[in-house]
């Protein structure tokens, strides 16, 4: 008998009870694997890979039954459920299982959560390569590096046996203290959107069908399943939206996950607006709609407003669809609608002609790309008197202070999190926050073989600072917690790393802090220390990047993703948000028809750097900011509008010269300021291209800027526009340091 490689011989044997799901499943899992491992020519109509994903699901349509249409728009429960669902043995022990039909060749979805990696390995048994967070991806601001980054988790689903990933979070760091920004990617809706785009069009190359989430406004986690987010249409649209907008436009997503909370009154998995008349019919996304775990609250509504599939059970999308559909209360047309979509994503991405089989990892070469891409993403934010890079044959002693600094490093926790691999310390005093067994203390000492490198905890202070008093050199590694579930309460590194570094700084002024962090912090050490270093949180290989940042073996480029505020008291709002007890104590929201408590968005287009610049607040580092141990000088900056004058491309034209003794990359970033009619935050980010040069060495930098990106979203005609008048670009190294400019009126 041939079954697929995903489900385990003993599961596939274990004794459960023959329902309609299960009988249709076993078989779904066989003849996925029949096709692909014969070769054989096309047995169905729909195995003919020459027509079109649309034929193919149309093709299949006609030959399901009731039952088994249901089937496919619901999941089959979760493993972490107390009373998980009857078929949960036949899951390869991921997030979510939605079984197909066997007799018809359509596999099951095995899902699993693949933020920065694959989860769940240990499970499986099998090993997976952490990446850098998400945010530290975007940092990098490199399509190729986002490629890669999907490419690797793409290729590392399939040898575990999945064939669908969890991922493709690109909600934006609206809130900085959201306890998901390191699941996102950053705080600008083109950077975030382009990034989150790339990572997911590269990951459904390995024929993983991919998604985006979290759809939309998820902005934090306090309440995430109580909160209606009020934001005006414009602002949404510019904002929130515009991250999936771009996102879907590169990736062409299988699938769009729906959020917990509501948007404008209704629960985001039953918001027409979002998920049918922009989602579908704008946008024209041919996937389909699944409902965060547990965010499904209604059978017709959802059905109605367009969710497709709820997961991770069948409350409301098994029997009580199936009676709804008999009883006419929703029309068969709009079942098949639902099913359409999912069969035409899984033709789209290839998970059906390209069945998964588990297969070994590529270790090696998924750590190499982890230390590249964590290289790629490290910024360099202070080097006061170039005392980076460090020089290995000038240093008699290195103090490695911080905890767990001598053997691994920290990551983001929740549906993300990545099981450590080998030797790895789970802090239980921070509940569980994991640490990859990838040491700086261990990487630094081989980088620097003559020096003498030793290590403090600094849980005695006094010995941390008599350390660093006897080094040349003394590097503080510092980290903040972040997972899903709960956001932070301040900005503050926990209160004992800062008096860590304090003292530190006070022993020896050639101190450097080195942040692993889930989005931005306080800083009330940063006129202490000469150097500093945000490393995020860096996967896998994120010692040895570390460790070669350091000591200039690599020379940094990566810029932030989002702002790092002086202090809180300078965030649109000053205090987290704090929901009435009551309100906070409901605990199944989702038997709930309406969230409960309206968080209204004033101001809303000014998120991150374009509101600390409305508002003319001085920040700590700016969006876009990053060091190199090279210098750039911007010149010559031309603007040429091509096209039909109501949307022309604008090309920017400048040249950018390496000033400095070391090849460097330096990403140049373009922002434009609007006319004063159209009423918008000083700045926006409208495009930027990565360069690499010599010391000496002059290029010219070419970057078309299409007409959208200069654009504001007009709410009485329902589209896009551009305002006439006066545009000003502007180009340089951060939002904030933006040396050249040129004006241009558009008619
Ligand atoms: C998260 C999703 C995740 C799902 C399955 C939910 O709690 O919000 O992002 O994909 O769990 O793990």
């Amino acid at each position: 008998m041939t079954y697929d490689a995903s489900i385990t011989k003993k599961q596939f044997v274990s004794k459960r009870s023959w329902s309609v799901a299960r009988i249709l499943a076993l078989g779904a899992i066989a003849a996925g694997a029949l096709c692909a491992q014969t070769g054989q020519s096309p047995i169905f109509p729909w195995m003919n890979a020459n027509l079109t994903p649309d034929q193919r699901a149309n093709l299949v349509l006609p030959e399901l039954t009731l039952d088994e249409k249901i089937v496919l728009i619901h999941g089959q429960g979760s493993p972490f459920d107390d009373n998980p669902g009857p078929n949960t043995d036949l899951s390869n022990g991921g997030d979510g299982l939605s079984l197909g039909i066997a007799r018809l060749g359509i596999p099951s979805l095995q899902m699993d959560g693949a933020a920065y990696g694959v989860r769940f390995s240990g499970i499986n048994g099998r090993y997976s390569t952490a990446l850098p967070s998400n945010l530290a991806l975007a940092a990098s601001w490199d399509a190729e590096a986002a490629c890669a980054y999907g490419a690797l988790i793409g290729k590392e689903l399939r040898a575990q046996g999945y064939n669908m990933s969890l991922a493709g979070g690109v909600n934006l760091a609206r809130e900085l203290r959201n306890g998901r920004n390191f699941e996102y990617h950053g705080e600008d809706p083109l950077l975030a959107g382009v990034m989150v785009g790339h990572r997911v069009r590269c990951e459904q190359a390995q024929h993983i069908l991919a998604e985006l989430k979290h759809y939309a406004v998820n902005d934090q986690e306090t309440g995430r399943g109580l909160l209606n987010a009020a934001i005006g249409r414009r602002a949404l649209r510019e904002t929130d939206l515009l991250a999936f907008e771009i996102g879907n436009q590169i990736a062409r997503p299988g699938a769009v996950m729906c959020s917990y909370n509501g948007v404008n009154g209704d629960y985001a998995c039953e918001n027409k607006y979002l998920l049918t008349d922009v989602l579908k019919n704008e946008w024209g996304f041919s996937g389909f709609v699944l409902s965060d775990w547990g965010g499904t609250h209604s059978t017709a509504r959802s059905s109605s407003a367009g969710l497709d599939m709820e997961q991770p059970g069948e409350d409301y999308y098994g029997a009580a669809m199936k009676a709804a559909i008999q009883i006419g209360r929703i029309p068969t047309a709009e079942l098949d609608e639902h099913v359409r979509r999912i069969l035409r994503a899984e033709f789209a991405t290839g998970i059906i002609d390209h069945p998964v089989h588990k297969s070994v990892v590529d270790v090696e070469a998924g750590l190499e790309t982890a230390r590249q891409l964590a290289e790629q993403s490290i910024v360099l934010l202070k080097n006061e008197g170039r005392i980076l890079p460090l020089d290995p044959n000038r240093i008699g002693s290195i103090a490695i202070l911080g905890e767990h600094a001598d053997s691994g490093m920290i990551s983001g926790g929740g549906s993300a999190q990545v099981d450590p691999q080998g030797s790895f310390t789970v802090d239980w005093k921070l509940h569980q926050a994991v640490w990859f067994p990838t040491s700086p203390l261990k990487s630094i000492a081989a980088m620097a073989p003559r020096a003498n490198v030793q290590f403090a905890s600094g849980n005695d202070l006094a010995a941390a600072a008599d350390l660093a008093k006897r080094s040349d050199v003394a590097i503080v590694f510092v980290h903040q917690w972040c997972r899903e579930g709960a956001d932070l309460p301040s900005l503050a590194l926990p209160a004992s790393q800062d008096r860590l570094i304090a003292q530190v700084a006070a022993a020896n002024p050639n101190t450097i802090v080195v942040l692993e962090t889930g989005t931005a912090v306080r800083m009330p050490w940063i006129n202490q220390v000469r150097g500093i270093v945000e490393a995020w949180y860096a996967g896998s290989k994120g010692g040895e990047a570390v460790a070669r940042v350091l000591f200039g073996e690599v020379n940094p480029s990566a810029k932030l993703p989002l702002s790092f505020p002086v202090s809180e008291s300078d965030m649109p709002h000053p205090e987290p948000l704090a929901l009435p007890p009551a309100i906070a104590a409901q605990k199944r929201p989702k038997n709930l028809s309406q969230p409960l408590y309206t968080v209204t968005y004033d101001k809303a287009l000014e998120v991150g750097y374009k509101w600390y610049d409305a508002e003319n607040k001085p920040v700590l580092f700016p969006f876009g900011f990053g060091l190199s141990y090279t210098s750039f000088r911007y010149a010559n900056l031309e603007l040429t509008p091509e096209g039909p004058p109501d949307a022309p491309t604008v090309t920017v034209r400048l040249t950018i010269s390496n000033t400095g003794s070391r090849r460097g990359t330096e990403t140049v970033e373009i922002y434009a300021t609007l006319p004063a009619s159209a009423d918008e935050p000083p700045n926006r980010l409208v495009g930027w291209s990565r360069v690499q040069l010599d010391p000496g060495q002059t290029t010219t930098v070419r970057i078309p800027i299409e007409a959208k990106r200069l654009s504001i979203f007009d709410e009485q005609t329902n589209r896009w526009k551009l305002v006439p008048g006066r545009y000003i670009l502007r180009a340089g190294g951060s939002s904030r340091d933006l040396p050249l400019s040129a004006a241009m009126d558009l008619p």
